[in-house]
């Protein structure tokens, strides 16, 4: 989902708090002693946020170590010393909208805002000259309560824009599945004496169009669910639920001329996740990989490794024959309801992209030479 900045309202809450020229200047007058301290408000930051335990898994399961504490110090840094114009602006702005797409729940970065002014202050007092406490207090104040605003703005048209967006696709998708049944039942109603096969034939149609509609309706509370129910890091056996992925889908699509070649890493792996939400990702890849296979050539192949680039993520790579649809345009893929089958929904892979997003892990489709493959990176536990 692609988002507008609001800087007009974002000009207007700086104006409202009072963050003015007066309040800049007091920040970048000790600007390099207070900055100074970016390390130690990093270590501040990862020793209470490491022992929590809703917070502690985002520690943990970081792209490279240290990466938070790097985002944590340049924060601090950049918050005494640059100007806050648009750019600061669309900083802190971004920085909502990636705490939502990781689904960390917002109180604690309001807890974050908090605990950063106390660690201010103590510094204010302990070090600033007498004469320009108050001012550079007053700023630290009102830049951390603007920044707060910004990010909460951000929180909540995020939140807001995803609901509304699948509300209006819900409607969008719900009203041609029920003009066709109304269409077919009209036609029922004018023919009371419709032939049998004819009468069979709307039947169908009528059937499938509602079968589609409930699964519509069930994806998108799902979807709902995952995006709005809190992160949960359960230690989760990942052959062991892939195994019962597969085995849901050989009964779902029975392909007898299926060629499946599942290669394991040789000792299981354990990732963190909700496990019900694992389960639906790794479902609703394999019926992505099920559907799509080549029906003249029908291969899937499923490996599992330790990642090579680092140790604290696991890699699913399946691979099935047959073409990836609009391979250039790859993202749209993952849209919610953009689908390529008649029948289906398009919630599959916004449902596997939304699971991957709440643990900081990938998921990724590409095009090779004769299919397509899925690669998925999953934070791991202990082995
Ligand atoms: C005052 C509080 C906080 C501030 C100012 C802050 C600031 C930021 C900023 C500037 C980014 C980079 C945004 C971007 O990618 O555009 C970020 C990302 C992130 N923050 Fe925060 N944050 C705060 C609290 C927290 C807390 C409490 C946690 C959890 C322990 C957290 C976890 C993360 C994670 C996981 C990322 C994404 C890193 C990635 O890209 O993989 N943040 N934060």
């Amino acid at each position: 989902m692609s988002y507008k900045i609001p800087y007009e309202r974002l000009m207007f809450f700086k104006q409202k708090i009072g963050v003015d020229p007066k309040v800049q200047a007091a920040l970048q007058l000790h600007a390099p002693l207070l900055a100074a301290h970016k390390e130690e408000f990093a270590a501040y930051f990862e020793e209470i946020f490491g022992n929590i335990e809703q917070t502690r898994p985002y520690l943990e399961v970081q792209n490279y170590p240290g990466q938070l504490q790097k985002i944590w110090m340049k924060w601090f840094e950049e918050l005494f010393s640059n100007e806050i114009d648009h750019s600061f602006l669309d900083k802190v702005w971004r920085s909502g909208l990636t705490h939502v797409r990781i689904n960390l729940d917002h109180r604690y970065v309001n807890l974050g805002y908090c605990l950063a002014k106390r660690f201010c202050r103590e510094i204010i007092e302990k070090e600033l000259p007498q004469h320009d406490k108050a001012n550079v207090h007053e700023a630290v104040e009102k830049t951390l309560d603007l920044c707060l605003l910004i990010e909460t703005d951000a929180v909540i048209t995020s939140t807001f824009q995803c609901d509304s967006e699948v509300i209006k696709g819900v409607t969008h998708q719900i009203r041609n599945p029920i003009m066709i049944i109304g269409a077919n039942m009209m036609r029922l109603k004018r023919n009371g004496s419709t032939p049998f096969e004819s009468a069979s034939q709307t039947y169908d149609t009528v059937l499938s169009e509602s079968r589609r509609m409930e699964k519509l309706v069930s994806d998108v509370s799902t979807y709902n669910e995952i995006f709005h129910a809190p992160s949960k890091w359960t230690q989760i056996s990942l052959h062991q639920e892939l195994k019962r992925a597969v085995e849901n889908c050989r009964i779902l699509y029975s392909l007898s001329s299926l060629d499946l070649q599942i290669g394991f890493a040789r000792r299981d792996i354990n990732v963190l996740g909700n496990p019900e939400e694992i389960q639906l990702l790794l479902q609703h890849l394999l019926e992505n990989a099920f559907e799509g296979v080549d029906p003249d050539n029908p291969v899937i192949s499923i490996q599992t490794s330790p990642d090579p680039g680092t140790p604290k993520f696991a890699l699913i790579e399946i691979f099935n024959t047959g073409k990836l649809a609009h391979a250039e345009e790859v993202e749209t893929l993952f849209t919610p309801f953009y689908s390529t089958k008649t029948a289906g929904t398009g919630m599959g892979l916004s449902i596997a992209r939304a699971v991957v997003q709440k643990i900081k892990g990938s998921v990724d489709l590409q095009a090779v030479p004769g299919g397509v493959i899925c690669l998925v990176a999953l934070p791991r536990g202990k082995s």
